[in-house]
């Protein structure tokens, strides 16, 4: 038996604020919490969503350096951002807070303050990385080095981004400080911990035995952490961007990050409501964190160990985290720009906010990491979203004002058809419900979209626009019943797609309908007038597929180029002025270009040099097309010794430009010359 709250409170993650919100962290944690609490609501329940910018840290520090501004300027840019760009998408929060606020900086000092006070913490001065240029403590972030896991070059203090290890500062090979790029020294500091190995007993009992329902990836991380044994956790930073540790001896010491942030839920809370406690220290309460995997040891271990150690709060009764959603294939990367951003997805398709929360919702990483592709979200749209579900409810509508004046018709008599349809229409609920409240979000938007499934193939079935002439009567009844699952319909798709729901009503100038009436064949009275029918959903055409996959092409290319700078060839031998002037560099200008057979990489170029013209074999074949090369003017050595290629006699050579990658590029003059003008 599953034990029965009073009231509900929700958490989302709350996004840093040093950055735009992309549809990774959409599909892991928003899309999932707003379905939750969307059906809550609609079915009456007492329940708050509570989420915020998350704006102290490292990375925010990093990034304010960078751009030469303070932090509270990016954070203060990032939250209005992050802020609107949830609206835009219809994340119904009842309150989105930030961690730089007074409110917060009060509980979070305070929480700690109570741990302190009562010998929860203990005091610990180690060796950590200090870099005297820039005279500061190296935390996490601001160390870099080499992963000693995969080698990647650019590891963090605390994780790799690159294999996904979570770091300590000490692994790293050849640290370095992400401030001045100089190498560190080792200085003694004082920090306060959390022992969290004193929880150990207490996290096995209530999660290994006592939460045997929560999500297996969830469940196997706690188990995996418990079962390799917990160390404590430093819960200060030598850092000056946070709340400052509240004790005496701690100045230039400030809260981690990742010890006030989840206490930023109590904090938005108190700011929504001064009822706050109810939700917080009333055991009625049923606490449900939404997060990505990245997060579950400080929500499964850390945060309820801390609430724990404080000893008024309550626990979380769920934390269903999400794996990861890729990107056409590839990790979605802050850095690498390789990501759907939010506010630029609500600008590049207005009016399409509910078919981005359907594919991220349909297509969630529930059980395992999955892919986005645009390919998908168009075929999702096409095939599914307009072509079911708009496609039925246009048709029940189309059809009403057609042959009755936009007036529901009576329901006439049933078949036995007509009774199976609303048995099955009845029958929806139950699994719907069940699918939500298991944190099974796909499975239930499938019994949503079972309701326009089944709409369509009961239209398909009676085929009302061949019997008007013939049996008027009976088009009444098919009608009343296919209106009535359109307003089923609005009630089912609300947690998933709130502006279709809302976009329905509209149009039948009824309802909302609300939860319970969710089954009911009887939601639109006969006689009813309804509202002009509109479309719901529009096919999305190739060519807005196609500026998505070009933005990411060029994301791509920036990143190689990226890539490319770091790794710059080291500088040649010296050679004499008059080793240089033996060479002869002449604009030439290409007259025809084409592939040698047989060959991956090489053209037939045929070069005008001023002097002559003559043929030469090139090896960019991969890199330009033959018809992209006639007529552009190059630099061509043309006193190379000849040499045979393939049976083509090569007389000079193209100059270009390479990369470490492999990457060619053609030298040209910046403006027409002519041919044999000499280089040098
Ligand atoms: O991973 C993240 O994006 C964190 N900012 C999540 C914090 S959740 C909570 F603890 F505040
Ligand atoms: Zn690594």
């Amino acid at each position: 038996m599953s034990k029965s709250f009073e009231r509900y409170l929700v958490t989302s993650a709350l996004p840093y604020a040093n950055g735009p919100v992309h549809i990774g962290h959409l599909a892991g944690v928003y899309i999932p919490s707003d379905i939750y609490v969307r059906y809550l609501r609609l079915r009456g329940r007492d329940v708050i969503s509570v989420c915020g910018s998350d704006e102290h840290g490292v990375p925010i520090t990093i990034k304010a350096r960078k751009e030469g501004v303070t932090p509270q300027d990016v954070v203060d840019r990032y939250h209005e951002m992050i802020k609107r760009s949830f609206e835009g998408l219809g994340m119904s929060f009842d309150i989105y807070s930030r961690t730089s606020s007074a409110t917060h900086a009060k509980t979070a000092s305070d929480f700690f303050r109570k741990l302190y006070d009562d010998g929860k913490f203990i005091e610990r001065t180690s060796e950590q990385f200090y870099d005297t240029e820039a005279q500061t403590f190296l935390a996490d972030r601001y160390i870099v080095g080499t992963c000693p896991r995969c080698g990647n070059e650019r590891a963090y203090g605390d994780q790799c981004e690159k294999c996904g290890s979570t770091l300590s500062p000490d692994e790293l090979l050849d640290p370095r400080s992400a401030v001045s790029g100089s190498v560190p020294e080792k200085r003694s500091t004082k920090h306060w911990y959390l022992p969290l190995d004193k929880y150990e007993g207490f996290l096995r009992e209530w999660i290994l035995d006592g939460h045997k329902e929560w999500k297996s990836n969830v469940y196997g991380q706690c188990k995996s952490w418990l079962d390799g044994g917990l160390q404590p956790r430093a819960v200060s930073r030598d850092l000056e961007w946070g709340i400052p540790v509240p004790v005496k001896g701690a100045e230039g010491k400030v809260l981690y990050v990742w010890f006030d942030a989840p206490i930023g839920y109590i904090s938005a809370t108190k700011d929504l409501t001064p009822d706050w406690e109810k939700y917080w220290k009333d055991e009625g309460t049923k606490m449900v964190h939404f997060i990505g995997k990245d997060n579950i040891v400080f929500h499964c271990i850390v945060f309820p160990s801390m609430l724990r150690a404080h000893g008024e709060y309550i626990l979380p009764e769920n934390v269903p985290a999400n794996e990861f959603l890729n990107l056409e294939g590839e990790k979605i990367s802050t850095s690498r720009n390789w990501a759907v951003w939010l506010h630029e997805y609500l600008e590049d398709f207005p009016g399409k906010e509910d078919v981005l929360r359907y594919v991220l919702c349909a297509n969630a990483p529930e059980t395992k990491d999955n892919d986005f592709t645009w390919k998908d979200f168009q075929a999702r749209n096409n095939n599914e979203l307009v072509a079911v579900l708009g496609n039925f409810v246009n048709r029940a509508l189309v059809l009403t004002h057609k042959y009755f004046d936009g007036v529901v018709p009576a329901c006439g008599e049933l078949t036995e058809y007509d009774l199976q349809t609303l048995r099955e229409l009845a029958a929806v609920k139950e699994p719907l419900e069940n699918e939500i409240e298991n944190y099974r979000f796909r499975e239930a938007l499938r019994e949503a979209m079972n309701i326009a499934r089944l709409g369509n193939k009961y239209l398909a079935d009676t085929e009302p626009w061949k019997l008007i002439k013939s049996d008027p009567e009976r088009v009444k009844t098919i009608l009343n019943i296919a209106l009535q699952i359109t307003a089923n319909l609005s009630v089912a798709i609300e947690p998933f797609m709130p502006f279709s729901a809302r976009k329905i009503v509209g149009m039948l100038q009824a309802g909302p309908f609300g939860w319970e009436r969710l089954g009911a064949s009887d939601l639109l009275a006969a006689g009813h007038r309804i509202g002009e029918a509109a479309l719901l959903f529009e096919k999305i055409e190739d060519d807005a597929i196609q500026r998505q996959l070009d933005k990411l092409a060029a994301a791509k290319e920036a990143n190689a180029m990226n890539e490319a700078a770091q790794h710059v060839a080291e500088q040649k031998e010296s050679v004499s002025f008059d080793d240089f002037q033996k060479m002869d560099i002449r604009v030439s200008t290409i007259l025809a270009a084409e592939k040698v057979a047989k060959t991956k990489k090489l053209l037939k170029l045929t070069v005008d040099t001023g002097i002559d013209k003559r043929e030469i074999v090139s090896g960019i074949a991969e890199h330009y097309k033959p018809e992209e090369l006639v007529g552009r003017q190059v630099l061509v050595l043309v006193n190379l010794e000849p040499r045979e290629l393939k049976g083509i006699l090569s007389r000079g050579m193209i100059l270009m430009a390479e990369d470490v990658t492999g990457r060619l590029r053609l030298l040209q003059p910046d403006e027409k010359t002519v041919a044999g003008a000499v280089v040098g």
